[in-house]
């Protein structure tokens, strides 16, 4: 099917499209290089009906005021680091403080605020590439930093997701993307009788401060024991444990049961009420389980309905939080002369 584009809005007096990457079944992906955000994703129910499992707003001006980052690319660093500080090659770096004092997905005007540019639509394997050069110093961050990412909506109701970047000084990356997902198809409804499985041994859990500081916990005998797969209702009224009281749910940083580099399986959600069911495969070594517990029914979105805490929740795949800080945690360095690369598959099925 040939991908389809559409006006979209304007920003800053440009045009910007929207584009429909439809496969053969009918299901859609929909992508707008403003922020080179994933505003749409529609895969069909048990009953065959297709059905919308993002969250996402109606216009582009909802994505130019957005401040929860619905469907966006974060980066140049996805999460938290403390401070914003950080050292790389004998030298401090203070990035812009945009969360309390921890820098967070990319800063004030992180890659959520930047009209990508289109460099190819591929029609044969369904995929649009974007592209972005963020200068030196951006945000306070050191080096040139060229990056695209490939969007591609396969036959098997997958949304795959590839990162490639290069540098022309050190620097650090972590970039991810931030859809909300409701697998139940109404977005009224919260996502807390969804069945969560996580293939993870441990997380992060966080300071005082929001961040991780080297602590690794297994979640053995732990309220976050997502293993054998369970649904969020137990979790939200546990009122004892002490990092879910801090996020105010799940918030967390989450270590995939895989070697550094390996694709896995990470996480599996099902929604009984749709049939629905997501699979996230990635070669990133964490992923970010956030509940949306900061959503408040301020946002309302492309239904006209107001986003209400627990309406959506991210599986965001990336490095840990903090990683620049942390020896111990897997390296985000990016030197002149490496190539970045990473994928994160989203995969629907219905069950
Ligand atoms: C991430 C963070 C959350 C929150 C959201 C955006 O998931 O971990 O704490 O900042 O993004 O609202």
């Amino acid at each position: 099917m040939p991908i389809i584009s559409e006006p979209f809005g304007t920003y800053q007096k440009h045009d910007v499209e929207l584009f429909t990457l439809k496969n053969s079944h009918g299901a859609s992906a929909q992508i707008c290089p403003f922020g080179a955000t994933v505003t749409s994703i529609v895969v069909p129910n048990k009953k065959g009906q297709f059905t919308e499992v993002t969250l996402g707003y109606k216009d582009l001006a909802g994505y130019i005021g957005d401040t929860s980052y619905l469907g966006s690319l974060v980066g140049r660093y996805g999460n938290r680091i403390d401070r914003g500080e950080f050292r790389l090659n004998e030298k401090n770096y203070y990035l812009n403080q945009n969360n309390g004092t921890c820098h967070l997905h990319g800063g004030i005007e992180g890659f959520n605020k930047k009209l990508w540019q289109v460099s190819q639509l591929d029609n044969e394997h369904n995929q649009i590439t974007l592209q972005h050069t963020s200068p030196d110093g951006e945000e306070n961050y050191p080096g040139e930093l060229q990056i695209l990412v490939k969007y591609r909506f396969t036959e098997e109701y997958e949304l795959e997701i590839e990162y490639e970047a290069q540098t022309d000084q050190p620097t650090i990356l972590n970039p991810t993307n931030h859809c909300y997902f409701n697998l139940s198809g109404d977005a009224k409804r919260t996502i807390l009788d969804h069945h969560f499985k996580l293939n993870c041994n441990a997380f992060t859990p966080m300071n005082e401060n929001w961040v991780p500081d080297g602590k690794v916990t297994s979640v053995e005998n732990h309220l976050f024991d997502f293993r054998e797969g369970k649904n969020l209702f137990s979790v939200m009224e546990n009122s004892t444990d002490e990092q879910r009281l801090l996020a105010g749910g799940v918030d967390h940083n989450f270590i995939i049961n895989s070697s550094l580099g390996e694709t896995a399986e990470a996480v599996e959600v099902y929604s009984a009420t749709s049939g629905i069911a997501l699979k996230v495969l990635t070669d990133q070594p964490g992923v970010q389980f956030y509940t949306g517990n900061f959503l408040d029914g301020s946002i309302v979105g492309r239904e006209g309905v107001a986003y209400q805490k627990n309406t959506g929740f991210c599986l965001e795949t990336q490095h840990f939080p903090n990683s620049p800080n942390v020896p111990s945690f897997p390296s985000t360095e990016l030197r002149p002369g490496e190539l970045f690369s990473s994928k994160t598959t989203y995969r629907f099925l219905v069950k």
